[in-house]
């Protein structure tokens, strides 16, 4: 215990590929701010991924999952490998985790810092800041849909995009709430023009709660929203969408700022009835993992958003205002640069403040 009082309990969930390597770096990241903030963390490490489903067929023990609920926040590498089947990992861990810890908003911020080459080069990085607000326990993530007549000429496929009224609304009320702390835009990004059933709740609800929150709301149908991120993304601030536009709008939206291993993310329990999971967008990367040259920033930046969520809002802001400078001064090319690099940022900004 600190003088003050503040220990957090944190589950490192390192994975596969790459994300031991880069949360590893997080990890160090947090503990140097936890130091000057005067906070501790207790970092329980649970080795869950590839590895442990073949070498003993379990995905998340329901031991492992009762003790994760208990923590204060979680902090994931990446999970996925070539050696297991699609799905397996994915389904059984990761949508696993948000749906049993009802973590049903994925918050992704894309920003273009300074000195970052963004896919457009023309794009000015004070033009370019928005957060996707993603559901992240509905749509077609829900898992309904099914086989019939599997291996005929009559095999038929369908998975079902799942919406609820109530599902919808704490998503949208969430978005509200972040875009009227930033500069009140809310845009709702939805294809009401083809799915008519989903798109006609989430534009009721999201009108009804833009209403209430005194903001304006924006549309716009998930094909145009693409061409606006690349044509003009000054536009938007915040957008708010369902499951899996949220999932492929977020990858252009890393595009857009540096590319995948600069993208965070936090999948958020904004009624803290448990622990959020953060974690970076970015997948286990085999093919680079042990080369030494994953870019450890997209973890750097979830384990901010993770110490945001538990209310340490200046270390946050120093592991952001780390990698900003590692990254305004040219990034480095391997994982060892940048943890020199950071480490470097992160006390000339413990003498700077
Ligand atoms: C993501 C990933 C996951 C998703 C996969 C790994 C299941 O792409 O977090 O964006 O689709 O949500
Ligand atoms: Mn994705």
């Amino acid at each position: 215990m600190t003088a003050s009082g503040r220990t957090y309990t944190i589950a490192h969930l390192p994975g596969d590929g790459i994300g031991p390597e880069v949360t590893e770096i997080a990890r160090d990241c947090v503990d140097a701010a936890a130091l000057r903030h005067g906070f501790v963390v207790d970092w329980r490490s649970y080795p869950l991924g590839s590895r442990r489903y073949l070498s003993t067929g379990e995905v998340l023990p329901d031991p492992v999952l009762d003790e994760l609920r208990r923590v204060d926040a979680i902090l994931l590498g990446a999970i996925g490998s070539p050696d297991v089947p699609p799905g397996v990992l994915e389904r059984g861990l990761l949508l696993r985790l948000r749906a049993e810890l009802d973590l049903y908003v994925n918050l992704r911020p894309s920003k273009l810092r300074p000195g970052v080459a963004g896919a457009v080069t023309r794009h000015k990085h004070e033009a370019l800041d928005f957060v996707i607000v993603r559901e992240n326990t509905e749509g077609l993530y829900a898992g309904a849909g099914g086989t019939v007549h599997r291996g005929t000429a009559f095999e038929s496929a369908t998975e079902e995009s799942l919406n609820t009224r109530a599902g919808v609304e704490r998503c949208v009320r969430y978005a509200a709430g972040l875009a009227a702390r930033r500069r009140g835009g809310l845009t709702l990004v939805h294809k009401t023009n083809v799915l008519t059933h989903a798109g006609d709740l989430w534009r009721r609800v999201a009108g009804e709660v833009a209403a209430e929150a005194g903001l304006a709301l924006d549309y716009a149908h998930v094909d145009a929203a693409c061409l606006y991120l690349v044509d003009d993304p000054a536009r938007f601030d915040v957008i708010v969408t369902d499951n899996l536009f949220g999932d492929i709008l977020s990858d252009l939206g890393a595009a857009l700022t540096g590319g995948l291993g600069v993208a965070p993310s936090g999948n958020l329990n904004p009624a803290r009835t448990g622990p959020s999971v953060f974690e970076p967008v970015h997948g286990s990367a085999p093919d680079i993992a042990g080369t030494g040259r994953a870019n450890p920033a997209g973890a750097v930046l979830s384990a901010a958003l993770m110490l945001d969520h538990l209310g340490e809002a200046e270390a946050a802001a120093e592991l952001d205002d780390a990698v900003s400078a590692v990254l305004g001064s040219g990034a480095p090319a391997t994982t060892s640069g940048w943890d020199d690099a950071l480490r470097a940022a992160l006390s000339a900004e413990a003498v700077a403040r």
